[in-house]
Protein backbone atom coordinates (compact mmCIF):
# COMPACT_ATOMS: atom_id res chain seq x y z
CA UNK A 1 0.00 0.00 0.00
CA UNK A 2 2.11 2.77 1.36
CA UNK A 3 4.73 1.38 -1.66
CA UNK A 4 2.14 2.09 -3.95
CA UNK A 5 2.25 5.80 -2.71
CA UNK A 6 5.50 6.02 -2.49
CA UNK A 7 6.39 4.97 -5.96
CA UNK A 8 3.72 7.31 -7.62
CA UNK A 9 5.04 9.67 -5.56
CA UNK A 10 8.79 9.15 -7.03
CA UNK A 11 7.22 9.17 -10.38
CA UNK A 12 4.96 12.13 -10.56
CA UNK A 13 5.82 15.61 -10.36
CA UNK A 14 3.09 17.62 -8.21
CA UNK A 15 3.84 20.61 -10.46
CA UNK A 16 3.01 18.33 -13.53
CA UNK A 17 -0.23 16.86 -11.68
CA UNK A 18 -1.63 20.16 -10.79
CA UNK A 19 -0.78 21.88 -13.86
CA UNK A 20 -2.96 19.17 -15.73
CA UNK A 21 -5.66 21.23 -14.15
CA UNK A 22 -4.76 24.76 -13.84
CA UNK A 23 -2.54 27.27 -15.37
CA UNK A 24 0.50 27.65 -12.99
CA UNK A 25 2.21 31.13 -12.53
CA UNK A 26 6.17 30.84 -11.91
CA UNK A 27 6.10 32.62 -8.44
CA UNK A 28 9.89 32.06 -6.94
CA UNK A 29 11.16 28.42 -6.22
CA UNK A 30 7.12 27.90 -6.43
CA UNK A 31 3.74 28.36 -8.89
CA UNK A 32 1.01 30.24 -7.97
CA UNK A 33 -2.92 29.80 -9.75
CA UNK A 34 -6.11 31.47 -8.77
CA UNK A 35 -7.74 28.23 -6.35
CA UNK A 36 -9.50 25.80 -8.18
CA UNK A 37 -11.41 25.06 -4.68
CA UNK A 38 -12.77 28.71 -3.92
CA UNK A 39 -14.25 31.82 -6.44
CA UNK A 40 -11.00 34.30 -6.48
CA UNK A 41 -9.79 36.91 -8.42
CA UNK A 42 -6.16 36.73 -7.00
CA UNK A 43 -4.10 33.74 -7.14
CA UNK A 44 -3.82 32.94 -3.59
CA UNK A 45 -3.23 28.59 -4.47
CA UNK A 46 0.69 27.70 -4.41
CA UNK A 47 2.23 24.73 -5.61
CA UNK A 48 5.72 23.74 -3.83
CA UNK A 49 7.74 21.51 -6.26
CA UNK A 50 10.70 21.29 -3.73
CA UNK A 51 8.06 20.35 -1.23
CA UNK A 52 5.51 18.07 -3.29
CA UNK A 53 2.46 19.98 -1.80
CA UNK A 54 -0.11 22.59 -2.03
CA UNK A 55 -1.78 25.26 -0.23
CA UNK A 56 -4.41 28.01 -0.67
CA UNK A 57 -3.88 30.63 1.50
CA UNK A 58 -7.56 31.70 0.65
CA UNK A 59 -9.51 28.62 1.58
CA UNK A 60 -6.88 27.16 3.32
CA UNK A 61 -6.95 23.78 1.14
CA UNK A 62 -3.31 21.83 0.94
CA UNK A 63 -1.86 18.81 0.67
CA UNK A 64 0.04 16.17 -1.06
CA UNK A 65 -0.60 15.35 -5.29
CA UNK A 66 -2.91 12.59 -3.93
CA UNK A 67 -4.88 15.27 -1.86
CA UNK A 68 -5.24 17.04 -4.86
CA UNK A 69 -6.37 14.58 -7.00
CA UNK A 70 -8.51 13.71 -4.16
CA UNK A 71 -9.95 17.00 -4.32
CA UNK A 72 -10.50 18.20 -7.82
CA UNK A 73 -11.53 15.28 -9.09
CA UNK A 74 -13.86 14.58 -6.26
CA UNK A 75 -12.49 10.91 -5.32
CA UNK A 76 -11.62 9.17 -2.01
CA UNK A 77 -8.23 8.29 -1.72
CA UNK A 78 -8.21 4.92 -3.24
CA UNK A 79 -10.01 6.20 -6.20
CA UNK A 80 -7.25 9.04 -6.42
CA UNK A 81 -4.24 6.53 -6.31
CA UNK A 82 -6.08 4.22 -9.11
CA UNK A 83 -5.82 7.83 -11.38
CA UNK A 84 -2.54 8.34 -10.33
CA UNK A 85 -1.02 5.13 -10.65
CA UNK A 86 -2.13 4.65 -13.71
CA UNK A 87 -0.33 7.80 -14.84
CA UNK A 88 2.68 7.16 -13.53
CA UNK A 89 2.58 3.65 -14.85
CA UNK A 90 2.50 1.56 -11.44
CA UNK A 91 0.42 -1.60 -11.47
CA UNK A 92 -2.30 -1.11 -9.41
CA UNK A 93 -5.28 -3.35 -8.76
CA UNK A 94 -7.52 -2.47 -6.26
CA UNK A 95 -9.23 -6.05 -6.25
CA UNK A 96 -6.46 -6.89 -4.68
CA UNK A 97 -6.81 -4.23 -1.93
CA UNK A 98 -10.19 -4.85 -1.31
CA UNK A 99 -12.11 -1.92 -1.96
CA UNK A 100 -14.03 -3.01 -4.95
CA UNK A 101 -17.43 -0.50 -4.11
CA UNK A 102 -20.80 0.44 -6.07
CA UNK A 103 -18.59 3.51 -7.44
CA UNK A 104 -16.26 1.15 -9.16
CA UNK A 105 -18.50 -1.88 -9.98
CA UNK A 106 -20.35 1.39 -11.94
CA UNK A 107 -17.39 2.16 -13.59
CA UNK A 108 -16.75 -1.50 -14.84
CA UNK A 109 -20.07 -1.70 -16.02
CA UNK A 110 -19.86 1.67 -18.00
CA UNK A 111 -16.49 0.37 -19.41
CA UNK A 112 -17.56 -2.65 -20.29
CA UNK A 113 -20.65 -1.16 -21.99
CA UNK A 114 -18.19 1.23 -23.98
CA UNK A 115 -16.21 -1.69 -25.09
CA UNK A 116 -19.47 -3.14 -26.43
CA UNK A 117 -20.64 -0.30 -28.34
CA UNK A 118 -17.29 -0.13 -29.86
CA UNK A 119 -16.76 -3.58 -31.20
CA UNK A 120 -20.34 -3.22 -32.42
CA UNK A 121 -19.68 -0.46 -34.48
CA UNK A 122 -16.78 -2.32 -36.22
CA UNK A 123 -19.45 -4.82 -37.20
CA UNK A 124 -22.26 -2.50 -38.28
CA UNK A 125 -21.67 -1.61 -41.81
CA UNK A 126 -24.84 1.11 -42.09
CA UNK A 127 -23.05 2.57 -38.85
CA UNK A 128 -19.72 3.20 -39.96
CA UNK A 129 -21.12 4.63 -43.03
CA UNK A 130 -23.54 6.95 -41.65
CA UNK A 131 -20.23 8.02 -39.49
CA UNK A 132 -17.95 8.45 -42.55
CA UNK A 133 -20.71 10.38 -44.47
CA UNK A 134 -20.83 12.86 -41.49
CA UNK A 135 -17.30 13.14 -41.96
CA UNK A 136 -15.88 11.22 -39.15
CA UNK A 137 -12.82 9.44 -39.53
CA UNK A 138 -11.59 6.31 -38.19
CA UNK A 139 -8.89 7.85 -36.15
CA UNK A 140 -11.78 10.46 -34.42
CA UNK A 141 -13.82 7.15 -33.63
CA UNK A 142 -10.94 5.91 -31.66
CA UNK A 143 -9.92 8.87 -30.16
CA UNK A 144 -13.44 9.70 -28.69
CA UNK A 145 -14.40 5.47 -28.45
CA UNK A 146 -17.33 5.91 -30.72
CA UNK A 147 -19.41 3.09 -30.73
CA UNK A 148 -22.82 1.63 -31.96
CA UNK A 149 -25.64 -0.13 -29.75
CA UNK A 150 -27.54 -2.47 -31.83
CA UNK A 151 -30.62 -2.23 -32.60
CA UNK A 152 -32.44 -5.26 -30.24
CA UNK A 153 -34.59 -4.96 -26.90
CA UNK A 154 -31.58 -6.48 -24.56
CA UNK A 155 -28.88 -6.99 -26.81
CA UNK A 156 -26.38 -4.89 -23.82
CA UNK A 157 -28.55 -6.22 -21.03
CA UNK A 158 -27.77 -10.04 -22.17
CA UNK A 159 -24.23 -9.19 -22.60
CA UNK A 160 -23.76 -7.64 -19.11
CA UNK A 161 -25.85 -9.97 -17.11
CA UNK A 162 -23.61 -12.59 -18.46
CA UNK A 163 -20.68 -10.43 -17.31
CA UNK A 164 -21.93 -11.11 -13.75
CA UNK A 165 -23.44 -7.38 -13.17
CA UNK A 166 -26.95 -7.27 -12.13
CA UNK A 167 -30.46 -5.89 -13.21
CA UNK A 168 -30.11 -3.48 -10.50
CA UNK A 169 -26.34 -2.21 -11.18
CA UNK A 170 -27.08 -1.42 -15.08
CA UNK A 171 -30.23 0.24 -13.67
CA UNK A 172 -27.98 2.45 -11.66
CA UNK A 173 -25.46 2.79 -14.64
CA UNK A 174 -28.13 4.62 -16.73
CA UNK A 175 -27.88 1.85 -19.47
CA UNK A 176 -31.35 -0.01 -18.98
CA UNK A 177 -34.70 1.11 -18.37
CA UNK A 178 -36.85 -0.95 -15.97
CA UNK A 179 -40.62 -1.58 -17.05
CA UNK A 180 -43.31 -0.67 -14.15
CA UNK A 181 -45.41 -3.44 -15.07
CA UNK A 182 -43.73 -6.49 -15.95
CA UNK A 183 -40.41 -5.46 -13.65
CA UNK A 184 -38.17 -6.92 -16.98
CA UNK A 185 -35.39 -4.54 -17.67
CA UNK A 186 -34.69 -3.15 -21.51
CA UNK A 187 -31.88 -2.01 -23.14
CA UNK A 188 -32.15 2.28 -22.85
CA UNK A 189 -29.67 2.99 -26.38
CA UNK A 190 -31.19 1.00 -29.25
CA UNK A 191 -29.89 1.16 -33.03
CA UNK A 192 -28.33 4.53 -32.11
CA UNK A 193 -24.28 5.60 -32.68
CA UNK A 194 -22.70 5.68 -28.83
CA UNK A 195 -20.52 8.48 -27.94
CA UNK A 196 -18.96 8.14 -24.11
CA UNK A 197 -19.47 10.96 -21.77
CA UNK A 198 -16.29 11.07 -19.76
CA UNK A 199 -14.99 13.12 -16.53
CA UNK A 200 -11.89 14.79 -16.92
CA UNK A 201 -9.47 11.95 -16.71
CA UNK A 202 -11.01 9.88 -19.53
CA UNK A 203 -12.98 7.79 -17.40
CA UNK A 204 -16.75 6.86 -19.02
CA UNK A 205 -19.33 8.35 -16.68
CA UNK A 206 -22.56 7.96 -19.32
CA UNK A 207 -23.36 7.95 -23.18
CA UNK A 208 -25.15 10.20 -25.87
CA UNK A 209 -26.51 8.29 -28.10
CA UNK A 210 -27.68 9.49 -31.89
CA UNK A 211 -30.24 7.84 -33.79
CA UNK A 212 -29.14 6.60 -37.46
CA UNK A 213 -32.49 5.86 -39.08
CA UNK A 214 -34.75 8.86 -38.82
CA UNK A 215 -37.39 7.46 -40.61
CA UNK A 216 -39.57 7.28 -37.39
CA UNK A 217 -40.80 10.84 -36.74
CA UNK A 218 -41.77 10.77 -33.01
CA UNK A 219 -38.40 9.05 -32.36
CA UNK A 220 -35.52 11.63 -30.29
CA UNK A 221 -32.39 12.40 -32.18
CA UNK A 222 -30.33 12.64 -29.31
CA UNK A 223 -31.25 10.25 -26.21
CA UNK A 224 -28.28 10.62 -23.01
CA UNK A 225 -27.64 8.76 -19.89
CA UNK A 226 -30.37 10.09 -17.15
CA UNK A 227 -28.53 11.51 -13.59
CA UNK A 228 -26.60 8.93 -12.33
CA UNK A 229 -24.18 8.57 -9.29
CA UNK A 230 -21.44 9.09 -12.04
CA UNK A 231 -23.06 11.28 -14.63
CA UNK A 232 -24.40 14.58 -13.71
CA UNK A 233 -25.18 16.44 -16.67
CA UNK A 234 -24.76 20.09 -15.17
CA UNK A 235 -21.21 18.86 -14.79
CA UNK A 236 -20.26 17.01 -17.71
CA UNK A 237 -19.00 18.15 -20.42
CA UNK A 238 -18.13 16.38 -24.14
CA UNK A 239 -14.49 15.95 -24.67
CA UNK A 240 -13.38 17.21 -21.44
CA UNK A 241 -10.62 14.99 -21.15
CA UNK A 242 -9.40 15.47 -24.42
CA UNK A 243 -9.18 19.27 -24.69
CA UNK A 244 -8.10 19.60 -21.12
CA UNK A 245 -4.20 20.07 -22.05
CA UNK A 246 -5.21 22.13 -25.43
CA UNK A 247 -7.52 24.53 -23.21
CA UNK A 248 -4.38 25.15 -20.90
CA UNK A 249 -1.95 25.17 -23.13
CA UNK A 250 -3.81 27.65 -25.77
CA UNK A 251 -5.35 29.68 -22.89
CA UNK A 252 -8.98 29.11 -24.25
CA UNK A 253 -11.89 26.95 -24.74
CA UNK A 254 -13.84 26.82 -27.36
CA UNK A 255 -17.73 25.76 -26.03
CA UNK A 256 -19.88 23.87 -29.11
CA UNK A 257 -23.04 22.45 -28.65
CA UNK A 258 -23.32 19.00 -29.71
CA UNK A 259 -21.32 15.61 -30.04
CA UNK A 260 -20.68 15.60 -33.59
CA UNK A 261 -19.13 19.46 -33.54
CA UNK A 262 -16.70 18.34 -30.80
CA UNK A 263 -16.16 15.53 -32.95
CA UNK A 264 -15.51 17.35 -36.36
CA UNK A 265 -13.74 20.34 -34.42
CA UNK A 266 -11.13 18.11 -32.74
CA UNK A 267 -10.78 16.38 -35.90
CA UNK A 268 -9.15 19.72 -37.73
CA UNK A 269 -7.16 20.55 -34.75
CA UNK A 270 -9.65 22.62 -32.55
CA UNK A 271 -8.26 20.41 -30.29
CA UNK A 272 -9.69 22.88 -27.40
CA UNK A 273 -13.30 22.52 -27.84
CA UNK A 274 -15.65 20.83 -25.60
CA UNK A 275 -19.34 20.30 -26.00
CA UNK A 276 -22.25 21.08 -23.60
CA UNK A 277 -24.56 18.18 -25.11
CA UNK A 278 -27.26 20.53 -25.71
CA UNK A 279 -27.82 20.99 -22.26
CA UNK A 280 -28.03 24.03 -20.22
CA UNK A 281 -25.01 25.00 -19.67
CA UNK A 282 -24.04 25.78 -15.71
CA UNK A 283 -22.14 27.64 -13.61
CA UNK A 284 -20.86 24.51 -12.31
CA UNK A 285 -19.13 23.57 -16.55
CA UNK A 286 -18.03 27.14 -16.45
CA UNK A 287 -15.99 27.24 -13.15
CA UNK A 288 -14.67 24.08 -13.98
CA UNK A 289 -13.46 25.50 -17.06
CA UNK A 290 -12.28 28.39 -15.28
CA UNK A 291 -9.39 26.47 -13.70
CA UNK A 292 -8.12 25.70 -17.16
CA UNK A 293 -8.65 29.42 -18.34
CA UNK A 294 -10.08 32.03 -18.23
CA UNK A 295 -10.96 32.81 -21.96
CA UNK A 296 -13.97 31.31 -23.52
CA UNK A 297 -15.22 31.11 -27.06
CA UNK A 298 -18.62 30.68 -27.69
CA UNK A 299 -19.18 28.66 -31.26
CA UNK A 300 -22.88 27.43 -31.17
CA UNK A 301 -25.34 26.92 -34.03
CA UNK A 302 -26.86 29.52 -35.88
CA UNK A 303 -30.29 28.56 -35.59
CA UNK A 304 -32.59 30.45 -33.22
CA UNK A 305 -32.11 27.80 -30.04
CA UNK A 306 -28.15 28.18 -30.69
CA UNK A 307 -28.88 31.59 -30.82
CA UNK A 308 -30.91 31.83 -27.44
CA UNK A 309 -28.25 29.32 -25.64
CA UNK A 310 -25.19 31.52 -26.55
CA UNK A 311 -27.26 34.39 -24.93
CA UNK A 312 -27.44 32.53 -21.72
CA UNK A 313 -24.32 31.08 -21.82
CA UNK A 314 -22.89 34.79 -22.33
CA UNK A 315 -24.37 36.03 -19.06
CA UNK A 316 -23.84 33.56 -17.56
CA UNK A 317 -19.46 33.35 -18.46
CA UNK A 318 -19.72 36.98 -17.92
CA UNK A 319 -20.90 36.90 -14.70
CA UNK A 320 -18.53 34.72 -13.29
CA UNK A 321 -15.93 36.77 -14.48
CA UNK A 322 -14.80 34.81 -17.41
CA UNK A 323 -13.76 36.61 -20.65
CA UNK A 324 -16.09 35.63 -23.40
CA UNK A 325 -15.94 35.95 -27.16
CA UNK A 326 -18.18 34.95 -29.86
CA UNK A 327 -17.30 32.85 -33.43
CA UNK A 328 -20.30 33.55 -35.00
CA UNK A 329 -20.93 30.70 -37.74
CA UNK A 330 -22.20 31.09 -41.15
CA UNK A 331 -26.32 31.66 -41.13
CA UNK A 332 -27.76 28.19 -40.07
CA UNK A 333 -24.72 26.37 -39.74
CA UNK A 334 -23.12 24.26 -36.83
CA UNK A 335 -19.62 23.46 -36.58
CA UNK A 336 -20.34 20.02 -37.88
CA UNK A 337 -21.61 21.13 -40.77
CA UNK A 338 -19.37 23.93 -41.30
CA UNK A 339 -16.10 21.85 -40.76
CA UNK A 340 -17.29 19.09 -43.16
CA UNK A 341 -17.92 21.72 -46.04
CA UNK A 342 -14.98 23.86 -45.56
CA UNK A 343 -13.18 23.52 -42.44
CA UNK A 344 -11.27 26.94 -43.39
CA UNK A 345 -14.63 28.70 -42.80
CA UNK A 346 -14.55 27.03 -39.55
CA UNK A 347 -10.73 28.22 -38.39
CA UNK A 348 -11.29 31.28 -39.69
CA UNK A 349 -14.59 32.56 -37.71
CA UNK A 350 -12.67 30.90 -35.11
CA UNK A 351 -9.60 33.19 -35.49
CA UNK A 352 -12.13 36.42 -36.10
CA UNK A 353 -13.35 35.75 -32.71
CA UNK A 354 -15.28 38.63 -30.88
CA UNK A 355 -15.81 40.03 -27.35
CA UNK A 356 -19.26 39.13 -27.27
CA UNK A 357 -20.34 42.65 -25.87
CA UNK A 358 -18.80 44.45 -29.09
CA UNK A 359 -20.91 41.01 -30.89
CA UNK A 360 -23.63 42.56 -29.54
CA UNK A 361 -23.35 46.07 -30.02
CA UNK A 362 -22.07 44.91 -33.95
CA UNK A 363 -25.31 43.03 -34.62
CA UNK A 364 -27.53 45.67 -33.42
CA UNK A 365 -26.16 48.64 -35.39
CA UNK A 366 -25.73 45.92 -38.37
CA UNK A 367 -29.67 45.70 -38.37
CA UNK A 368 -31.07 48.83 -37.37
CA UNK A 369 -30.59 52.11 -38.92
CA UNK A 370 -32.80 54.75 -36.80
CA UNK A 371 -30.74 56.05 -33.87
CA UNK A 372 -33.14 55.77 -31.62
CA UNK A 373 -33.72 51.94 -32.11
CA UNK A 374 -30.59 51.78 -31.76
CA UNK A 375 -30.39 52.98 -28.37
CA UNK A 376 -33.22 51.32 -27.08
CA UNK A 377 -31.47 48.21 -28.56
CA UNK A 378 -28.15 49.19 -26.93
CA UNK A 379 -30.28 49.61 -23.40
CA UNK A 380 -31.89 46.45 -23.36
CA UNK A 381 -29.39 43.45 -24.75
CA UNK A 382 -25.65 45.54 -23.92
CA UNK A 383 -26.39 47.67 -20.77
CA UNK A 384 -27.42 44.58 -19.53
CA UNK A 385 -24.02 42.03 -20.07
CA UNK A 386 -22.15 45.18 -19.60
CA UNK A 387 -23.75 45.22 -15.93
CA UNK A 388 -22.60 42.15 -15.23
CA UNK A 389 -19.09 42.44 -15.59
CA UNK A 390 -17.28 42.52 -12.11
CA UNK A 391 -14.60 44.75 -12.38
CA UNK A 392 -15.36 48.50 -12.84
CA UNK A 393 -12.58 48.96 -14.75
CA UNK A 394 -13.95 46.43 -17.38
CA UNK A 395 -17.12 48.03 -17.47
CA UNK A 396 -16.06 51.84 -17.84
CA UNK A 397 -14.24 50.30 -20.85
CA UNK A 398 -17.18 48.97 -22.69
CA UNK A 399 -19.36 51.95 -21.73
CA UNK A 400 -16.77 54.35 -23.04
CA UNK A 401 -17.06 52.09 -26.11
CA UNK A 402 -20.96 51.84 -26.56
CA UNK A 403 -21.04 55.43 -25.96
CA UNK A 404 -18.60 56.30 -28.51
CA UNK A 405 -20.14 54.03 -30.86
CA UNK A 406 -23.95 54.88 -30.33
CA UNK A 407 -23.31 58.86 -29.66
CA UNK A 408 -24.16 59.60 -26.60
CA UNK A 409 -22.22 60.76 -23.85
CA UNK A 410 -20.93 58.22 -21.29
CA UNK A 411 -23.11 59.60 -18.16
CA UNK A 412 -26.24 58.52 -18.96
CA UNK A 413 -25.14 54.88 -20.15
CA UNK A 414 -23.53 55.35 -16.50
CA UNK A 415 -26.41 55.38 -15.00
CA UNK A 416 -28.14 52.76 -17.36
CA UNK A 417 -25.86 50.45 -16.02
CA UNK A 418 -25.79 50.57 -12.71
CA UNK A 419 -29.58 50.45 -12.73
CA UNK A 420 -29.32 47.02 -14.14
CA UNK A 421 -26.65 46.18 -11.59
CA UNK A 422 -27.57 42.53 -11.04
CA UNK A 423 -26.02 40.63 -8.20
CA UNK A 424 -23.34 38.27 -9.04
CA UNK A 425 -24.49 34.78 -9.06
CA UNK A 426 -23.08 34.15 -6.05
CA UNK A 427 -21.41 30.42 -6.30
CA UNK A 428 -20.62 29.15 -3.27
CA UNK A 429 -18.38 25.93 -3.55
CA UNK A 430 -18.67 23.72 -1.09
CA UNK A 431 -14.82 24.00 0.09
CA UNK A 432 -16.08 27.71 0.68
CA UNK A 433 -19.41 26.89 2.46
CA UNK A 434 -17.64 24.98 5.12
CA UNK A 435 -15.45 27.96 4.90
CA UNK A 436 -17.75 30.36 6.10
CA UNK A 437 -19.07 28.33 8.68
CA UNK A 438 -16.29 28.21 10.65
CA UNK A 439 -16.09 30.68 13.57
CA UNK A 440 -12.62 32.30 12.78
CA UNK A 441 -10.75 32.35 16.32
CA UNK A 442 -9.03 35.36 17.25
CA UNK A 443 -5.10 35.03 16.56
CA UNK A 444 -2.69 36.10 19.25
CA UNK A 445 0.19 37.73 18.48
CA UNK A 446 2.44 34.91 20.10
CA UNK A 447 0.78 32.42 17.55
CA UNK A 448 1.44 34.52 14.59
CA UNK A 449 4.62 35.28 15.81
CA UNK A 450 5.00 31.54 16.59
CA UNK A 451 3.74 30.32 13.36
CA UNK A 452 6.20 32.54 11.65
CA UNK A 453 9.37 30.55 13.38
CA UNK A 454 7.64 27.31 12.98
CA UNK A 455 6.89 27.83 8.90
CA UNK A 456 11.07 28.76 8.77
CA UNK A 457 11.66 26.12 11.04
CA UNK A 458 10.13 23.48 8.98
CA UNK A 459 11.11 25.21 5.61
CA UNK A 460 14.88 25.02 6.27
CA UNK A 461 15.21 22.56 8.89
CA UNK A 462 16.85 24.58 11.40
CA UNK A 463 17.19 23.06 14.36
CA UNK A 464 18.84 26.37 15.89
CA UNK A 465 15.47 27.83 15.82
CA UNK A 466 13.55 25.63 18.29
CA UNK A 467 16.61 25.84 20.43
CA UNK A 468 16.93 29.02 20.77
CA UNK A 469 13.34 29.60 20.75
CA UNK A 470 13.14 27.46 23.93
CA UNK A 471 10.59 24.84 25.24
CA UNK A 472 7.08 26.97 24.22
CA UNK A 473 7.70 26.85 20.90
CA UNK A 474 8.65 22.85 21.14
CA UNK A 475 5.14 22.69 22.49
CA UNK A 476 3.53 24.63 20.06
CA UNK A 477 5.50 22.28 17.23
CA UNK A 478 3.39 19.68 18.23
CA UNK A 479 0.10 21.87 18.32
CA UNK A 480 0.85 23.09 14.70
CA UNK A 481 2.08 20.24 13.27
CA UNK A 482 -0.95 19.59 11.19
CA UNK A 483 -0.42 22.96 9.42
CA UNK A 484 3.52 21.97 8.88
CA UNK A 485 3.07 22.00 5.14
CA UNK A 486 1.12 24.80 5.10
CA UNK A 487 3.76 27.18 7.39
CA UNK A 488 6.58 26.04 5.64
CA UNK A 489 5.21 27.01 2.09
CA UNK A 490 4.53 30.35 3.29
CA UNK A 491 7.92 30.85 4.24
CA UNK A 492 9.44 29.80 1.19
CA UNK A 493 6.71 32.31 -0.45
CA UNK A 494 7.55 35.05 1.77
CA UNK A 495 11.42 35.01 2.15
CA UNK A 496 12.07 32.96 -1.22
CA UNK A 497 15.72 32.39 -0.34
CA UNK A 498 17.27 30.83 3.14
CA UNK A 499 19.39 33.71 3.52
CA UNK A 500 16.61 36.01 3.68
CA UNK A 501 14.80 34.28 6.21
CA UNK A 502 17.88 33.76 8.09
CA UNK A 503 17.66 37.67 8.41
CA UNK A 504 14.75 38.15 10.33
CA UNK A 505 14.94 35.04 12.74
CA UNK A 506 16.77 37.26 15.14
CA UNK A 507 13.85 39.69 15.64
CA UNK A 508 11.11 36.84 15.17
CA UNK A 509 12.81 35.24 18.03
CA UNK A 510 13.41 38.28 20.24
CA UNK A 511 9.65 38.92 19.58
CA UNK A 512 8.63 35.46 20.41
CA UNK A 513 10.43 35.62 23.78
CA UNK A 514 9.15 38.77 24.91
CA UNK A 515 5.23 37.93 23.39
CA UNK A 516 5.78 34.51 25.53
CA UNK A 517 6.87 37.00 28.80
CA UNK A 518 3.83 39.35 28.04
CA UNK A 519 1.46 36.53 28.48
CA UNK A 520 3.04 35.32 31.60
CA UNK A 521 2.92 38.62 33.16
CA UNK A 522 -0.66 38.76 32.64
CA UNK A 523 -1.06 35.33 33.89
CA UNK A 524 0.96 36.63 36.54
CA UNK A 525 -1.00 39.49 37.50
CA UNK A 526 -4.17 37.85 37.45
CA UNK A 527 -2.93 35.49 40.08
CA UNK A 528 -1.70 38.57 42.16
CA UNK A 529 -5.44 40.41 42.03
CA UNK A 530 -6.79 36.91 42.69
CA UNK A 531 -4.79 36.58 46.13
CA UNK A 532 -4.89 40.35 47.17
CA UNK A 533 -8.98 39.51 46.26
CA UNK A 534 -8.45 36.79 48.81
CA UNK A 535 -6.73 38.72 51.06
CA UNK A 536 -3.84 35.49 50.98
CA UNK A 537 -0.84 37.60 52.27
CA UNK A 538 1.84 34.31 51.25
CA UNK A 539 0.04 34.19 47.64
CA UNK A 540 0.39 38.36 47.31
CA UNK A 541 4.12 37.99 47.78
CA UNK A 542 4.93 34.88 45.73
CA UNK A 543 2.59 36.71 42.63
CA UNK A 544 4.12 39.53 43.17
CA UNK A 545 7.79 38.38 43.16
CA UNK A 546 7.01 36.58 39.76
CA UNK A 547 5.63 39.93 38.24
CA UNK A 548 8.84 41.77 39.24
CA UNK A 549 11.04 38.62 37.57
CA UNK A 550 8.96 38.49 34.69
CA UNK A 551 8.85 42.38 33.81
CA UNK A 552 13.03 42.33 34.80
CA UNK A 553 13.56 39.60 31.96
CA UNK A 554 11.01 41.57 29.58
CA UNK A 555 13.23 45.09 30.13
CA UNK A 556 16.22 43.03 29.13
CA UNK A 557 14.97 41.96 26.42
CA UNK A 558 13.13 45.32 25.07
CA UNK A 559 16.90 46.23 25.98
N1 LIG B 1 -29.55 17.00 -28.06
C1 LIG B 1 -30.17 16.19 -27.13
N2 LIG B 1 -31.42 15.72 -27.38
C2 LIG B 1 -32.07 16.04 -28.51
C3 LIG B 1 -31.46 16.87 -29.45
C4 LIG B 1 -30.18 17.34 -29.20
O1 LIG B 1 -29.57 15.88 -26.12
N3 LIG B 1 -33.28 15.56 -28.70
C5 LIG B 1 -28.19 17.49 -27.78
C6 LIG B 1 -27.15 16.60 -28.39
O2 LIG B 1 -26.04 16.55 -27.54
C7 LIG B 1 -26.79 17.34 -29.65
C8 LIG B 1 -26.92 18.77 -29.22
O3 LIG B 1 -28.01 18.76 -28.35
O4 LIG B 1 -25.50 17.03 -30.09
C9 LIG B 1 -27.17 19.74 -30.32
O5 LIG B 1 -28.42 19.50 -30.90
P1 LIG B 1 -28.66 19.68 -32.45
O6 LIG B 1 -27.94 20.87 -32.96
O7 LIG B 1 -30.11 19.54 -32.72
O8 LIG B 1 -27.99 18.38 -32.95
P2 LIG B 1 -26.74 18.23 -33.87
O9 LIG B 1 -25.53 18.12 -33.04
O10 LIG B 1 -26.74 19.24 -34.93
O11 LIG B 1 -27.10 16.85 -34.40
P3 LIG B 1 -26.53 16.16 -35.65
O12 LIG B 1 -25.37 16.97 -36.08
O13 LIG B 1 -26.18 14.82 -35.12
O14 LIG B 1 -27.64 16.13 -36.58
MN1 LIG C 1 -26.40 21.26 -34.27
Amino acid sequence: MSVIVEQIKSRLDIADVVSAYLKLEKAGHNFRARCPFHNEKTPSFFVSPSRQNYHCFGCGKGGDLINFVEQIEGLDFMGALEVLAHRAGVPFDRGALKTDNTLDRLRTILEDATYFFESNLTNDESAQKYLSERGITTESIKKFRVGYAPDGWRVLSEYLLARRFNEEELVLAGLVIKKEDTGRVYDRFRGRIMFPITDAVGRVIGFSGRVIVTSEAEIAKYINTPQTTLYDKSVALFGIAHAKQAIRERDRVVLVEGQMDLVMAHQVGTTEAVAVSGTALTDRHLLALKRLSNNVIIAFDADSAGVTASRRAVDLALSLGLEVRMAPLPSGQDPADCIKTDSRIWLETLDKNIHAIDFYLAEIRRSETNPRTIKQRVSAEVVPAISRLPDALEQSHFVSKVAAAIGVSEMPLWEEVKKRIVPMPRVISRAESVEAQKVEAPVSRLSMIAEKLLGIYWWTNDDDILQQAGEYLITLKTKLMPRQNELALKAEITYNEPKRAMGEIRTLLLEFKREVLREELEQATKELRQAEELGNAEAVDSALKKCQDISQSLHLITL
